[in-house]
């Protein structure tokens, strides 16, 4: 009877059937902001499970609805350790709500933050869980193509705690091996040459992505922080040459370097793949250093850590989401994931990397890119 009489008022409110499902949950604390709505905990009270439930304003997704559907469809299909689990959705006229498997170990910086000492075995544990994931996705043709530090969490607060892969928001299914993506997309400091210069793009901008995390990891900062200027910016990432400070990087691997240059190859064609990732001698062997990499990490990745960057990487995320959202409907139109892609980088995409290059610029040492905001989470996506 009673819920006879909460589905007319449902009817009568214009809710979708699925709002039915909103009353078993109850809303917590926030645990990460999104790029169009925010993660918050809560717990479903049939069994008192607590979840993590993504709420996206549909307002904010431009008209286009169809972002939301395409994330719930990959992501519910995804089973494997190393990546959370959709577990129920629904939604109500203004709001979608997605729930998932709560994680409760932060985010991946977060974490090694805390730690009392860091090595390259560790860090060669963490990624592992990381490409393990990556693997497994691209076997089953799905891009991430928004790998990047903040969308890594830990399942649970335990010091083994697996690493895993969240946020689906941006992923696509390949309808083959050769297909080709060509939208604007992915986050600025992680995003692939090929993404940026529109030049088409599948799986290995989740390793290039992935290349950049594991020389983060290691160091605390961005392979390319030092390039403020566009220009420089993509000579740099074409250069094949990665630089490995010896300020911080002496005593590392070698090993560890090659595989940094694997994954950092500008030629997506030359870049290894998840697979070869997993094979290599670094993620399989034990040519790593015992250094302890803790006091660099945490100086390389304090140096950004001030009031002033957060406001200002604010000031560029909007930026960046509002370029998302002027291409929007060019990107999302349907037919325009494997179109001709625009071959030059535009000036507004290049203009907005700049001005938050020359954000990075102003105060050495090098610094790490993501930054610190609510939750220690900024949402720096440029979500097509
Ligand atoms: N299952 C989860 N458990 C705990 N925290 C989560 C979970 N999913 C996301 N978060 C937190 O919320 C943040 C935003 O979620 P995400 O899915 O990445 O949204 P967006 O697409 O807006 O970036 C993440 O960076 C993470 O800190
Ligand atoms: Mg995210």
């Amino acid at each position: 009877m009673a819920s006879a009489i909460r589905g007319m008022w449902h009817h009568l409110a214009q809710q979708p059937a699925s709002y039915e499902r909103k009353q078993y949950y109850s809303f917590g604390r926030v645990l990460g902001a999104g790029t169009f709505g925010e993660v918050r905990e809560s717990v479903f009270a049939p069994d008192g499970r607590h979840v993590a439930i993504k709420v996206i304003k549909k307002s904010s997704l431009n008209g286009d609805e169809t972002l939301v559907l395409k994330e719930i469809d990959i992501v519910r299909h995804l089973h494997h350790r190393n990546i959370v689990k959709l577990l129920d959705w629904f939604e109500s006229k203004d709001k979608y709500y997605l729930v998932f498997e709560l994680c409760t170990g932060g985010e991946l910086f977060e974490k090694i933050s805390q730690r009392g000492h860091f090595t390259e075995t560790d860090a060669i544990k963490l990624l592992r869980c990381g490409y393990e994931s990556i693997a497994y996705l691209h076997e089953h043709n799905i891009v991430h193509r928004d790998i990047k530090p903040e969308n890594f969490i830990f399942r649970d607060r335990s010091e083994d705690a697996p690493l895993m892969l969240a946020d689906f928001g941006i992923a696509r299914i390949m309808r083959s091996d050769d297909e080709v993506l060509s939208t604007m997309c992915g986050s600025f400091g992680y995003a692939a040459p090929e993404i940026l210069l529109r030049q088409g793009h599948g799986k290995a901008v989740d390793i290039w992505s992935m290349g950049v995390v594991a020389f983060s990891t290691l160091c605390g900062y961005s392979p390319f922080w030092r390039f403020e200027e566009p220009r420089s910016l993509m000579l740099a990432m074409q250069s094949n040459n990665i630089e490995f400070d010896e300020r911080y990087w002496w005593g590392i691997s070698e090993s560890a370097k090659d595989f940094i240059r694997l994954s950092l190859r500008s030629d997506p064609n030359e870049r290894m793949t998840a697979a070869e990732a997993l094979q290599h001698p670094w993620l399989t062997g034990d040519t790593a250093s015992t250094r302890d990499l803790l006091p660099d990490v945490i100086h390389n990745f304090n140096a950004r850590a001030t009031l002033r960057r957060a406001v200002l990487k604010i000031q560029a995320v909007n930026r960046l989401r509002k370029l998302s959202l002027t291409s929007s409907g060019r990107s999302n139109s349907g037919s325009s994931e494997g179109s001709e892609p625009d071959k030059s980088p535009s000036n507004a995409d290049m203009e907005t990397g700049h001005s938050e290059q020359q954000q990075q610029q102003q105060q050495p040492p090098p610094p790490y890119s993501p930054e610190p905001g609510a939750n220690g989470n900024i949402p720096g996506s440029w979500k097509p």
